[in-house]
């Protein structure tokens, strides 16, 4: 099967835990929008989507399906997204399609997060993938900077502005053995707005692709 063909797979199997009259959050990025197809073979029996990205939103409406302010939304059921990198904790990096900000925001409201992912993502120790870190644009080398006395090679993505107007720095050369102390250190430091680290809100559920089917980790 092919790495695509497995991410199709888990984007699928996510409907299992889709009931009817849900508001779905709904997550960024090639396996994402597999859900997204899914959902939108389902879209009669929920109420609406709550959605991580500009993209993503595109996606959802050219479906038909409706899309929910989360300022509106007292309870959201699940949230359904990618990882970039998933260890055995259920902690993540996540940020390669620069959506972390408002995926970060809806994982934190709902209730449970369910990770979908090929098993290429699936890591012993969080790193090796560069993680993403969303930073004010005027605060970019202070960041960096900062990065570096962190022990992480940052690296400015090119090109790249986010959906609220932000860079991203991704930074290399990080083995990250406690990731909510990282987590929380870079999210301190003035300027980042997100980092890519879930690891204080981790998942709930993976949903790992293997030639073998879909595994189940709860
Ligand atoms: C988007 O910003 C990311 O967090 C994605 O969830 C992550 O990059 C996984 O993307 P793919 O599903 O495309 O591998």
């Amino acid at each position: 099967m092919t790495q695509d063909e497995l991410k199709k797979a888990v984007g699928w199997s996510a409907l299992q835990y889709v009931k009817p009259g849900m508001v779905v959050g709904v997550g960024t990025g090639s396996t994402a929008a597999h859900f997204i197809d899914a959902l939108g073979s389902i879209k009669q029996q929920i109420v609406g989507a709550v959605s991580s990205s500009d993209a993503s939103s595109a996606k959802l409406q050219a479906l038909g399906i409706p899309l929910l302010d989360l300022n509106n939304i007292d309870v959201l059921d699940i949230y359904v997204d990618g990882a970039d990198e998933i260890n055995a904790h259920m902690q993540m990096i996540k940020g390669g399609g620069a959506a972390l900000t408002r995926e970060k925001i809806i994982a934190a409201v709902a209730r449970k997060f369910i990770c979908i992912v090929d098993a290429s993502k699936q890591v012993d120790v969080l790193g090796n993938f560069p993680l993403p870190v969303e930073v004010i644009p005027m605060a970019r080398s202070f960041v960096a900077r900062e990065l570096v006395k962190l022990g992480g090679a940052p690296e400015y993505r090119q090109g790249v502005l986010t959906d609220n107007g932000n860079i991203i720095l991704d930074v290399r050369n990080l083995r990250i053995i406690d990731a909510i102390a990282l987590e929380d250190k870079i999210n301190s430091l003035p300027g980042v707005v997100t980092v890519g680290l879930f690891a204080r809100r981790g998942a709930n559920v993976a949903l790992i692709g293997t030639a073998e089917g879909v595994k189940i980790i709860e």
